[in-house]
């Protein structure tokens, strides 16, 4: 809540978030780098769009994120309708992390979702993407972003946060979980924008309170997808990942 207050004191989009030292990896060493977090307007798309190409270009696993178009960004996140929080470091940016809040258009995440009601579908936000320079990883920038974006979607009335994950991508998973979202669903996404990629399907209703003991709690292995699918047609939900000697699980409770 002492986000929100400092939000609602807000003057203009462009006001500083937070500023401080990063730790930048160079060359097998940390170095600190000063940092400002602010909300990111027009004018930084063509860095937005490079720095999305960066990160892509190094991906262990094509499938992990899908990086948007301009249009996406022109369509669905400037101009009020949407946020793009961005973290600057010596004036070049390192970092983003987009929402959106699609209202009753037809890609609106909260459709996949049975506990969210139809009356309810125009106070869903999404968490779109977010992309950390390798560089600046191990950071928790993705947290932090996503933490403040929360308290904006609250802010502007939102009543559920949705957003879609590859079940590969630990620490897109474990970041997002941290901030209060669990695993709903999980499918292959068969339109133009997915291409029939899988993904995980989390939410998080603001008016739960967070869930901290599960009766009965499974782990399993994240490439085990029909175990999955199964535990959540059961009634479970993913709230938790797990290091292990062959990579990670994801625990499931109910
Ligand atoms: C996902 C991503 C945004 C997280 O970056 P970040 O905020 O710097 O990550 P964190 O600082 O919170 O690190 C979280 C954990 O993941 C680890 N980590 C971060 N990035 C990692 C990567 N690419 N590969 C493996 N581990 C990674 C960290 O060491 C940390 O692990 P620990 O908590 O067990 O020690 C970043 O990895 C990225 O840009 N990935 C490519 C784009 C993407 O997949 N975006 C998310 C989907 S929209």
């Amino acid at each position: 809540m002492k986000l929100l207050k400092k939000a609602s004191s807000r003057e203009t989009i462009s006001d500083i978030l937070e500023t401080g030292v990063l730790n930048k990896i160079e060359t097998d060493r940390k170095i600190p780098a000063p940092y400002e977090m602010k909300f990111l307007d027009k004018s930084y798309i063509d860095d937005v769009i490079s720095l999305a190409k960066l990160v892509v270009s190094l991906l262990e696993r094509e499938d992990l994120f899908i990086k948007d178009s301009k249009d996406f960004f022109m369509e669905n996140i400037f101009d009020g309708k949407g946020l793009l929080i961005g973290v600057l470091c010596e004036g070049k940016l390192v970092a983003y992390r987009s929402v959106s809040f699609p209202m009753n258009s037809a890609r609106n995440f909260g459709k996949d979702h049975k506990n969210i009601p139809q009356d309810e579908l125009s106070r869903v936000m999404h968490f779109e993407a977010t992309v950390v320079h390798p560089d600046f990883r191990g950071n928790s920038l993705q947290e932090k972003m996503s933490r403040y974006a929360l308290d904006f979607g609250k802010a502007r009335g939102m009543l559920h946060v949705c957003t879609t994950i590859s079940p590969y991508n630990y620490p897109s998973i474990k970041n997002i979980m941290n901030v209060g979202l669990t695993v709903r669903g999980l499918k292959r996404i068969d339109n133009e924008e997915y291409e029939g990629k899988l993904r995980l399907l989390l939410t998080m209703d603001f008016r739960d309170k967070p869930k901290m003991l599960y009766a009965d709690s499974i782990n399993i292995d994240h490439r085990d997808i029909e175990k999955q699918k199964y535990l959540l047609k059961m009634g479970y939900t993913g709230y938790k990942v797990q290091i292990t000697d062959s990579g990670f699980d994801i625990v499931y409770g109910k």
